[in-house]
């Protein structure tokens, strides 16, 4: 059985440099055998997070991305910086898919837990979105994930890709692949494919 992983980016515009870069990594990823679902967040009903909606009436769109992340081994995320950190759809997108399941306890973050990230991020700034990059693997490594050491930042993201959507710079297209391959060796590890 392939690696199994889940590709969605926080960035839900048109023409999103975030998910150029993304879409660059999931063909990386399935060149080395993972089998990949790309998702875009905007298909998911997703409300901001609320306790009481949680509690009365849970959307089937915060259901339907929980159990997505439930079946997959590992995640290709990019993440746009917005004010230092990462964009508020993101994070609403991984606290509805943090929630525990009924059946299991909260120490256990199902979607999560012994699952591997790949994480990246692209902005029209000089610094490539670190800052938003950098909360992200602290956010990941709390609710269980471990997340790739490696990791591709694209500065100056507006001017990096060709009329092909292809990176014009070598080492960051580079960086895509070994990033992919180490989210799928880690997967094995962490995941072992039964069948
Ligand atoms: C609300 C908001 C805040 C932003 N803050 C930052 C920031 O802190 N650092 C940065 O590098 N870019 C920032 N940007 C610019 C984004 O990097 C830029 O819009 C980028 O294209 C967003 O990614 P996307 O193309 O995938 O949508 C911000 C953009 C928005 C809309």
């Amino acid at each position: 059985m392939a690696v199994k992983l889940l590709a969605f980016s926080g960035s839900t515009r048109a023409g999103s440099l975030n998910q150029a870069l993304l879409d660059l990594a999931v063909a990386e990823a399935r060149d080395r055998g993972a089998e990949v679902t790309s998702i875009h967040l905007k298909d998911f009903d997703l409300p901001l997070y609320d306790a009481d909606l949680e509690r009365t009436a849970y959307p089937q769109g915060a259901r339907d991305l929980r159990a997505l992340f439930l079946t997959h081994h590992g995640f290709l995320i990019a993440s746009p910086e917005y004010n230092g950190s990462i964009s508020g759809v993101l994070k609403n997108a991984i606290d509805w898919a943090s929630r525990p399941f009924e059946d299991q306890p909260a120490t256990i973050i199902a979607g999560f837990r012994g699952k591997v990230a790949g994480i990246m991020g692209a902005s029209i700034s000089p610094f490539g979105g670190l800052r938003g990059v950098t909360h992200l693997r602290q956010i990941l490594g709390t609710i269980q994930t471990v997340v790739a050491t490696e990791q591709v930042l694209i500065p100056a993201a507006a001017t990096a890709f060709d009329e092909n959507g292809k990176l014009k710079e070598a080492l960051p297209a580079q960086l895509l692949g070994v990033m992919a391959a180490r989210v799928i060796e880690l997967a094995e590890k962490l995941s072992p494919p039964t069948a």
